[in-house]
């Protein structure tokens, strides 16, 4: 700016691309809002004004504000007390008070308080001014900033899944990006870490969202079976066939296969799946015609697939075609801090769906919840809160309704109670083997991973499982 010229407004709203800045002056001295009024006025800002806190809750309430001055000693509730309530209706609205006396142990509350700063009476206009500007330039990149994740979310539709760890929002970047491509997709991970709700999330994202996703669960069913059922068949293609039937290859035309467990898939079918990856072409069992399909395919298995290649159990060549995105889904108990949100995301709907009151999860029954291993993942974490929404009688779901097992208390309920004269050493080794069942029981009969996570060699495992008694068992797969 040259020199004589007569200043504009100086604030940056001048440029003229940016909306008037609005600023609320809560103080109840006439006097002090006149004079800032007429300062901010000048600068080219909507100003406003309120006579005490009340007043301005209104105002905040009634309209957006860029910047609030708030004073500290107010009539009714002080400053700190209204700048607590703004703080809970607006994380990030701006506040500088406006201080008489500016005692330090004032100026600590309000900067605990969530003032972004603080001014004393009387102030110097430059620097009241230069303040104003910096923190209002602050507010509004951070708004941009939370409007432009809101937008970028909304750009995707994730209603049901809930994850805020690390590992689950690199999950939820990855969905994002390949699911409006037909690449296939390969999912891996445990029992009930979400494969198949990633796999609608995929279609659901994806320009095939209106067409059809059909799952199959290709470990439950026996080769001839599956092999029909995938394929379609033709009339009389074998004893039972009495009539043609489409398979899920066509009837997913257009849309997405999604095929579950699919290490436990026979050798000739894996062959035949290969071929239809290659060219998306098949031909119903006895028939003679190639068909053509549209279809995206996306794998799921809870075993190491690359393990099963190296056994020879799967083939190496489909394993690179299913293989060229992967989403490796992490077991529940590596991210852990998903296990609040899950929770309640969990009380909400079982809440809802049987019409009950439950609202929250106690402190004790929270911690129980973030500190138990879930072998079963979010699944069985779904089925303990569906529990105890149900078994609850309040709005609460204390620990006394979490499984014994979480919380330790089936250990309590040993022989202890139930056998007053049980020797000391009776109810030791009843403890001790609770202790061993539950946790094979959680280690699916792994006896070598069940010494590591004791700290105590194999052998002296094995002892114990013999003098006790303890039979092994392995958990059907679900
Ligand atoms: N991140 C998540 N947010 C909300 N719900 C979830 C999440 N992950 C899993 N669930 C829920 O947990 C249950 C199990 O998930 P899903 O069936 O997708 O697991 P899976 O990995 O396919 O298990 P399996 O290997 O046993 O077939 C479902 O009810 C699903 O909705
Ligand atoms: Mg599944």
């Amino acid at each position: 700016m040259s020199e004589g010229t007569v200043a504009a407004p100086a604030n940056s709203q001048s440029a003229g691309s940016e909306a008037t800045q609005r600023i609320l002056i809560i103080d109840d001295e006439a006097a002090i809002r006149e004079s800032l009024e007429t300062l901010l006025s000048l600068e080219g800002y909507a100003v406003e004004t309120a006579e005490n806190g009340e007043q301005g809750l209104e105002r905040i309430a009634e309209q957006p504000f860029d910047l609030v001055l708030l004073d500290l000693a107010l009539p009714g509730r002080n400053g700190i007390e209204i700048l607590a309530t703004i703080r809970q209706r607006h994380e990030s609205l701006p506040v500088i008070m406006i201080t008489a006396y500016g005692t330090v142990s004032n100026v600590v509350d309000a900067i605990r308080g969530g003032a972004q700063n603080f001014i004393q009476k009387p102030w110097d206009n430059e620097k009241l001014l230069a303040d104003i500007r910096a923190a209002i330039a602050r507010y509004r990149t951070e708004e941009e900033n939370i409007q432009l994740k809101r937008a970028l979310r909304q750009r995707y539709n994730f209603p049901n899944i809930v994850g805020k760890s690390e590992a689950m929002l690199r999950i939820f970047d990855l969905v994002a990006q390949v699911a409006p491509t037909r690449s296939t997709v390969l999912i891996q991970g445990e029992s009930g870490t979400g494969k198949e709700l990633i796999a609608k999330a995929l279609h659901a994202n994806s320009p095939r969202r209106d067409r059809p996703f059909v799952p199959v669960n290709t470990g439950a069913m026996p080769t001839d079976l599956l092999e029909s059922t995938l394929f379609g068949h033709v009339k009389g293609a074998f004893t039972s066939a009495i009539a043609a039937k489409k398979g899920l290859f066509e009837i997913a035309n257009g849309g997405t296969l999604f095929l579950d467990e699919i290490a436990t898939m026979g050798m000739d079918t894996q062959a035949k799946i290969l071929r239809v990856l290659q060219d998306r072409r098949f031909m119903h069992l006895g028939g003679v015609q190639e068909i053509q399909v549209d279809v995206r395919i996306i794998a799921a298995t809870n075993v190491d697939l690359r393990q099963a290649v190296r056994e020879g159990k799967f083939r190496e060549d489909l394993y690179y075609r299913l293989n060229v995105i992967a989403i490796e889904l992490p077991p529940l108990r590596s991210r852990r801090e998903d296990i609040p949100a899950l929770a309640m995301h969990f009380l909400k709907r079982y809440a809802e769906e049987n019409g009950l009151p439950v609202r929250s999860i106690s402190p004790d029954a929270m911690r129980a919840l973030a500190d138990y291993e879930w072998p079963g993942n979010v699944r069985e974490l779904e089925n303990v809160i569906e529990r105890g929404v149900v078994l609850s009688s309040g709005t609460t779901i204390g620990a006394d309704l979490l499984p014994g097992h979480l919380t330790g208390a089936s250990y309590s309920t040993s022989l202890l109670e139930h056998s007053p004269n049980a020797s000391l050493f009776d109810i030791m080794e009843d403890i001790e083997r609770r202790i061993i069942v539950d946790k094979l029981e959680r280690c699916n009969g792994n006896q070598t991973e069940a010494a590591e996570q004791f700290r105590i060699p194999l052998s002296t495992l094995n002892q114990k499982i013999k003098r006790l008694n303890i039979e092994i068992r392995k958990r059907a797969r679900e």
